[in-house]
């Protein structure tokens, strides 16, 4: 059996790596802990809301966001924090080497009805710059040391990579250790299922209102085959579907909100997913570009999203020409 542990000592991962990426872990088991409690643990509902005893309740996602910001802050090789939940960046220790960026409950709209939500982490190095200014942390993707998620579902999942493919590990609830149960997973080149919010068709671009359009027309339309559509409504979960047995997953850019350019962040979001997705063989696209070289240019930027499957990535792709 094999623990997180071993994993980053056979990859030669540094120490103070190691207890950076031990620290996100560390506050997720107790993030684990408090959703298993659910509604004993008082924690569902919207923060600001009153509950039955006239006490203000706390969003879970403003507890978790707390929880990782609070152990982060305590860890000394972490110069900084930036969070969805946080307006700015927090610096955290003067001689701390890395930034550790994060979503802390993605899908949190899943959690009153309790279905699957999930952690997405991301740790780029500080390079010494200003850790209170944003600017520090705009680095595109492709500077990620480590990045992952841990799903919060029937088991507790780690999915990770330090840029060595990507491996799975199950949280041991009688350890407390998370244990590899799939090494160097690998997305498959082919799928034939898709997940897109497919309320918004209307407000897609065309290239994706026609690939869509081809799709649903299955075996007899121009793509040839018969296609399967989900939606969990959280990215955590559907990234880690395509991970297991492949898939494609959009978020493509609509006009709903023009100065949107989609709606999820490129730093909590698609670059931690988008490193997990490649090291994995599959492809993460804006539509344009490679999701790991964007050059951000702020801390809560929004990104188009197009990933999976590699065949079908390019397909969809294909559309854009
Ligand atoms: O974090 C944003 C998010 O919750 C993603 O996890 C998920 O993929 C998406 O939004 C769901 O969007 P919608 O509300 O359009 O279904
Ligand atoms: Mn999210």
């Amino acid at each position: 059996m094999q623990t997180v542990q071993h994993i980053l000592e056979q990859n030669q991962i540094s120490a103070p790596l190691t207890e950076t990426i031990n620290t996100v872990l560390t506050a997720s088991k107790d993030i684990a802990l408090l959703l298993q409690k659910g509604a004993m643990g008082d924690i569902l509902g919207c923060a600001g809301q009153e509950n039955v005893q006239g006490e203000t309740q706390k969003k879970l996602d403003v507890i978790s966001n707390d929880m990782l910001k609070d152990a982060l802050k305590a860890c000394s090789h972490v110069a900084g924090i930036a969070s969805e939940e946080e307006d700015l960046p927090v610096a955290a220790n003067a001689d701390g080497q890395f930034l550790v960026i994060y979503d802390p409950l993605d899908g949190s709209s899943n959690i009153d009805i309790n279905v699957t939500v999930g952690t997405i982490f991301s740790i780029l190095p500080s390079n010494g710059g200003d850790t209170a200014q944003e600017a520090t942390y705009l680095q595109k993707g492709r500077n990620q040391l480590a990045a992952g998620y841990v799903l919060y579902g029937p088991s507790t999942l780690l999915v990770m990579t330090t840029g060595q493919g990507v491996d799975i590990f199950t949280l041991d609830p009688d350890t407390k250790e998370f244990v590899l149960t799939e090494a160097q997973s690998q997305i498959t080149p082919t799928t034939k299922e898709f997940a897109i919010n497919m309320s918004n068709q209307r407000f897609w671009a065309k290239p994706i209102q026609t690939y869509v359009a081809d799709m649903l027309q299955g075996e007899e339309g121009p793509l040839g085959k018969r296609y399967n559509m989900r939606w969990v409504a959280a990215m955590v979960a559907e990234v880690h579907r395509i991970i297991n047995r492949g898939g494609i997953f959009m978020y493509p850019w609509d006009n709903r909100e023009p100065n949107k350019p989609g709606k999820l962040r490129l730093m909590y979001e698609g670059n931690p997913m988008s490193m997990l997705v490649e090291q994995a063989g599959g492809l993460a696209s804006n539509g344009e570009i490679a999701i790991l070289d964007i050059e951000p240019e702020l801390i809560h930027q929004r990104v188009p999203v197009i990933l999976g499957s590699k065949e079908e990535v390019n397909t969809a792709l294909s559309y854009n020409k």
